[in-house]
């Protein structure tokens, strides 16, 4: 991010870091050239306020000035301060934050290397202030120099270029996002609106091959010829609190919102279902089948999305994993529905782009309405989640499941699939969601720290379910893995007696996912004749109690077609739970990211 002000720019740079971080919190770091003519970089592994002690010496008024800054989540090279940006070329002149990859640094950097660069570090983006130092000696341009080093770059890029002895800024982009706003005087830039929404309304973003030079009054360039200017976007108020309010981390809030944010997504979703008129100003085309793709929690979303249009509408589903789809048939009439909750996952936004989706139509399901994602798409629905900054995803899963559900239904009618009257049903059993939710969450937190204790020591846990419960099967390993470090893996409850029950010895804790199917119950017999501890989610007999009747018995009609969507809420808890005792940061796992901008 960068960011030029009459104000002092550390503190913001400081800030709006801190509010990048879900991208990345391996280390951070800045560089400023201030009013004065003053410049230093400063690089943490720490907390991100440890940056500013660098710059204490200085008087308080010469903190204005031209500012770049970074969160990083390591590709190339080790977690340390050498590593972290800004980098600096061989003069010190010219600082360079990045996001994404380079995929041919190796061979550039053993060409720089050749012609006498000195590189610092181990990162691949350092050969980008190298290539810039190059330009500059050709033509003392700095826009100029960027589009030359850009020219030559492989892989993915959203890149600042801050001259500490001029104070000239430049940026581009490339299959990453990045966006500017000019508020008089000032200068901003960040890879998300966010980090700097609190000084900025209208905003303009990057699209893959831009230049722009943010020196003074904004130039932009493509192909290194002058080039209009993109549109100008509307920022929009952030709608919640992104502090703790009250609760011990950012997951147990984003937890406990679930039921609010379920009752918001079907108040703005429910009166378009009926008659199909949510598709409204939407590209809705006449569809044979269904394909959704993501990664991670947004595919296990779009896994029951896909569930719910073939299990209520008889229409022909599939899920990809979006980093293997790019090799993918995708058939004419095929509705393709992308989700990320971020918008800016590149896998998805590399199997958007190289999918033939030329005869089908593609609709985005996002938490980010200013993302890359929601740019590309034809049509775009809202989560209405509001910032999730835990790196977990929790209320986005249910918003993403409850917008993509309600879609479902709307099309449904649209296309004579089914009645309106039907669906009308099926929105009123979705309106008993955000007291299930409740319900889950009120039950949950009275009955799992037991069933945590007694599993504390163990290294590895099997997650099973049978048909709608399989989804959230894999959702719950998922969140175990990525929050307690714990080996997780989920099965088709059937599956467990082709290989897996090889795994199951005295004591192996098997998470059962009790969506009423009456063969589990042989299968969890199997599991408990070799020892393993069965913890029953749902059902009757289940560890977590009162789930036993939450869980089965308010679903009589179609929604236990496409998934108990409340089972989730003990999954989510029992692996934050397991996390928190075993000592981990819940928010903050390691080696992860919140926005996964690198394929
Ligand atoms: C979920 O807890 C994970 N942090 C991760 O799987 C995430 O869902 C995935 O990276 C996709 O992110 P997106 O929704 O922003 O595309």
């Amino acid at each position: 991010m960068a960011a030029r002000t009459g104000q002092p720019v550390v503190p913001f740079l400081i800030e709006a870091l801190g509010l990048l971080e879900y991208r990345g919190y391996d280390s951070a770091g800045v560089s400023v050239r201030a009013s004065s003519g003053l410049s230093a970089t400063s690089h943490t592994t720490q907390r991100v306020d440890s940056l500013t002690a660098i710059f204490e010496p200085w008087p308080g008024s010469l903190l204005s000035g031209t500012g770049i800054g970074h969160t990083r989540w390591a590709t190339h090279g080790a977690v340390n301060r050498v590593n972290a940006h800004p980098h600096l070329d061989c003069t010190g002149q010219i600082s360079v934050v990045h996001n994404g990859i380079i995929e041919n640094a190796a061979e550039l950097r053993r060409d720089l290397e050749s012609h006498g660069h000195v590189f610092t570090s181990d990162v691949d983006s350092e050969v980008i202030c190298h290539l810039v130092e190059d330009g500059l000696i050709v033509e003392d341009d700095l826009a100029m120099a960027l589009t030359a080093a850009a020219a030559t770059l492989q892989g993915s890029w959203a890149v600042v270029v801050l001259d500490l002895e001029t104070g000239r800024l430049a940026a581009t982009a490339h299959r990453s996002p990045l966006v500017v706003a000019v508020v008089g005087d000032e200068v901003y830039a960040a890879s998300d609106i966010t980090a700097i929404g609190s000084r900025v309304v209208q905003f303009q973003a990057l699209t893959d091959g831009d230049v722009v030079d943010l020196s003074g009054t904004p130039r932009w360039f493509r192909r290194g010829l002058p080039s209009a200017q993109p549109p100008l976007l509307q920022a929009r108020a952030a709608t919640a609190s992104t502090g703790f309010a009250g609760f011990d981390d950012h997951m147990s809030k984003e937890i406990a919102e679930q039921p609010e944010v379920a009752a918001r997504t079907i108040d703005a979703l429910a009166p378009g279902v009926g008659d199909g008129s949510l598709w409204h100003g939407l590209v809705l085309p006449r569809f044979e089948r269904v394909a959704v793709i993501g990664c991670g929690t947004s595919l296990n979303a779009g896994r029951v999305i896909a569930s719910a249009f073939e299990r209520l509408g008889g229409v022909p589903s599939t899920s990809f994993i979006a980093s293997e789809a790019a090799e993918t048939v995708i058939e004419p009439g095929t509705l393709m529905i992308a989700l990320s909750q971020s918008g800016e996952t590149a896998d998805v936004l590399r199997a958007v782009d190289e999918l033939d989706l030329s005869r089908s139509s593609l609709v985005a399901i996002t938490n980010n309405e200013h993302s890359t994602l929601a740019r590309r798409a034809d049509s775009v629905l809202t989560c209405q989640a509001g910032p999730e900054i835990g790196v977990a995803a929790t209320k986005t899963f249910v918003a993403q499941v409850v917008t993509g559900v309600a879609t479902a239904l709307s099309a449904l009618v649209a296309t004579g699939r089914m009645t309106p009257g039907e669906a009308a049903r099926q929105v009123d059993d979705l309106k008993r969601l955000p007291d299930l939710l409740a319900h889950a969450i009120a039950v949950s937190s009275e009955a799992l720290p037991p069933v945590v204790d007694s599993v504390l020591d163990e290294p590895g846990f099997l997650f099973l379910g049978r048909g709608s419960g399989i989804v959230f099967a894999a959702e719950g390993a998922l969140k175990l893995k990525e929050l307690s470090y714990r080996w997780a893996e989920h099965y088709p409850a059937g599956e467990l007696k082709h290989g897996p029950l090889a795994l199951i010895q005295e004591g192996t804790p098997v998470v059962v996912i009790d969506s009423g199917e009456r063969r589990l119950e042989s299968n969890i017999a199997e599991v408990e004749a070799r020892g393993g501890r069965v913890i029953r989610i749902g059902g009757p007999g289940s560890t977590v109690p009162a789930l036993g009747q939450s869980l089965t018995a308010p679903f009589p009609g179609a929604m236990d077609r496409w998934g108990p969507l409340e089972s989730v809420v003990p999954l989510q808890m029992l692996a934050r739970e397991l996390a928190k005792a075993l000592g981990h940061d819940v928010d903050k796992p390691r080696n992860l990211a919140k926005s996964v901008t690198v394929e």
